[in-house]
C-alpha cells in the first residue's frame, strides 16, 4: 500500500512555548495517529545561525525533546530523533550541493530576509545559504512527502521539489529507459497495465494529479514487479526518467490563533512567552500582570474586550458562557480585570498539567529520553541509508 511519510524538525534554539504548542505540536500528535511520522532535532540547521553560540544548542536540544513528549508526541508512534546523529543527512547535502545551481538558493526569499533581520549576526557563510539545501536533504533522504511546516518554509518545499526533479532528471535517464518501462508495463499484467497507460496519458496530456495519484496507488500495490521496474515506472508516469527522489508536499501548519502576552504573536524575541512547562506561580503572575484595555484606568472604567490581549486568550481558552461573561463584565465595568483574567490562569494550567507530569517522568530519569532518541536515530538510519544506497549508484560511488 502506498503510505505517506510525514516529516519535521525544529532547531533547538529556545524553550517552547505555548505558542509552539498551539501551532506545532498539537498538529503533530494529531498526525501521528495518521501516518509514519519522522520528527527531529535540526541542530545542524541551528549552527547556521548559531556558530557563534553552540551552547544554546546544546543546552535547548534535550530539553526540546521532552517538551515534545510533554506535549503528547508519543515516541511508541513516532520516530524521534536528532539530525547530527544521523549523518547521511550530511552526505546527501553535499551529493546534492554539485547539481544545485547557486542562483536557485540566492533568490530563496528567507536567504535574504533573515540576513536583514538577524543584523547582529554575521549570515553570509556557505552554511546559512545552504540552509535550504540541508532541509531538502533532511526531506529526501526519508523519502516523505508530507512535510507540516509554517508558511515562511513553503518556499523550501518548492526548493526541495525542483531538486528532486533536476536530480531525477540528470541520474534517472539510463540507456534504453523507454523501452524498459514499457517492457515493465508489460509486466504488470493487461488490465494494470491499461490502466496505467490511462493514468498516464491523463496526466501528461491534461496534467490531471488524481490521474498521477491513482497511477502511483497502482504501481505500490502491483505485487508482480521488482523495485527497478517499479521506480522506473514511478518515473514514466511523469515522464523524465527512474524516480530516485520524492517530491514532497507542504502540510500548511494553521498559524497559531495563541498571543503572546501582550498581543503581539507569541515569540522569544518579544518577550512575551509562557513557556511549555513554566512553573504554575510564574505563569500566574505573568497574566496577572498582562497589559488590558488601557481605558480601563480605574476598575469603574468600562472597556472594549477587543482592545485587550486577556480576550484573545479567551478566544483560545474559553467556552462561550464565559466569553460572554466577559463581553458583558468588561463593558459594564461589571467585573475587574484580575477577575476576568482567573479563568484564563486555571485554563493555562490546567492544560500545562498533564504537560508537566509527562516531562517529570523524564526529567527524574533522563536516560528514558537518551533511549527513545537512539532507538529513533537507528530507525531513521536504516531508512536514510536505503536512499543512500540508491544515490550513491546513480552519481558513480558504488564501492567494491
Ligand atoms: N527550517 C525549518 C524551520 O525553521 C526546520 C527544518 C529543518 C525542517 N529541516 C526540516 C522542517 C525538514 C521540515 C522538514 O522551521
Ligand atoms: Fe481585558 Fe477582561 Fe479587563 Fe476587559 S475585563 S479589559 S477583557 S482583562
Amino acid at each position: 500500500m502506498f503510505t505517506d511519510t510525514v516529516l519535521s524538525g525544529m532547531r533547538p534554539t529556545g524553550a517552547l512555548h505555548l505558542g509552539h504548542y498551539h501551532g506545532v505540536l498539537k498538529n503533530w500528535v494529531r498526525l501521528q495517529d495518521e501516518h509514519p511520522c519522522l520528527f527531529f532535532v535540526a541542530d545542524w540547521h541551528a549552527l547556521t545561525t548559531h556558530y557563534q553560540s553552540p551552547e544554546v544548542i546544546e543546552a535547548n536540544v534535550w530539553d526540546m525533546v521532552i517538551d515534545w513528549l510533554a506535549a503528547g508526541v508519543d515516541a511508541t508512534k513516532a520516530t524521534l530523533f536528532i539530525q547530527s546523529r544521523v549523518p547521511e543527512h550530511a552526505e546527501l547535502h553535499l551529493l546534492l550541493s554539485m547539481i544545485t545551481p547557486l542562483g536557485w538558493l540566492e533568490r530563496i526569499p528567507t536567504y535574504k530576509d533573515q540576513q536583514e533581520k538577524l543584523t547582529d549576526k554575521d549570515l553570509s557563510t556557505y552554511g546559512f545559504l545552504g540552509y535550504p539545501l540541508l532541509q531538502s536533504a533532511d526531506i529526501l533522504i526519508y523519502r516523505a512527502n508530507l512535510v507540516p511546516v509554517g508558511e515562511d518554509q513553503v518556499p523550501h518545499i518548492e526548493f526541495t521539489r525542483e531538486i528532486a526533479r533536476r536530480f531525477n532528471h540528470i541520474y534517472g535517464r539510463e540507456p534504453g529507459f523507454e523501452e524498459k518501462a514499457e517492457a515493465a508495463i508489460k509486466k504488470l499484467g493487461g488490465k494494470l497495465g491499461k490502466l496505467y497507460r490511462d493514468v498516464r496519458a491523463r496526466y501528461q496530456e491534461q496534467g490531471d494529479r488524481e490521474a498521477l495519484e491513482a497511477g502511483r496507488a497502482l504501481l505500490e500495490q502491483s505485487h508482480n514487479l521488482g523495485s527497478s521496474d517499479r521506480e522506473r515506472l514511478f518515473g514514466y508516469l511523469e515522464g523524465g526518467g527512474k524516480m530516485i527522489l520524492a517530491e514532497p508536499e507542504a502540510l500548511l501548519t494553521e498559524a497559531s490563533k495563541m498571543p503572546g502576552l501582550d498581543g503581539q504573536k507569541m515569540s522569544k524575541s518579544y518577550n512575551n512567552t509562557i513557556s511549555l512547562r513554566e512553573d504554575a506561580d510564574s505563569v500566574t503572575r505573568k497574566i496577572r500582570t498582562m497589559p488590558t484595555d488601557p481605558a480601563r484606568v480605574r476598575r469603574s472604567d468600562p472597556g472594549e474586550p477587543e482592545k485587550c490581549p486577556v480576550w484573545q486568550f479567551h478566544l483560545v481558552y474559553s467556552d462561550d458562557a464565559t466569553r460572554q461573561w466577559v463581553q458583558q463584565g468588561c463593558r459594564s465595568a461589571g467585573i475587574g480585570c484580575l477577575e476576568c483574567k482567573q479563568p484564563v490562569i486555571d485554563a493555562v494550567l490546567k492544560e500545562q498539567e498533564p504537560m508537566r507530569e509527562r516531562a517529570q517522568v523524564y526529567l527524574d530519569n533522563p536516560n528514558l529520553v537518551r533511549d527513545i532518541i537512539a532507538g529513533g536515530c537507528a530507525r531513521a538510519r536504516t531508512l536514510a541509508q536505503e536512499t543512500m544506497r540508491d544515490v550513491r549508484a546513480v552519481m558513480g560511488l558504488t564501492q567494491g
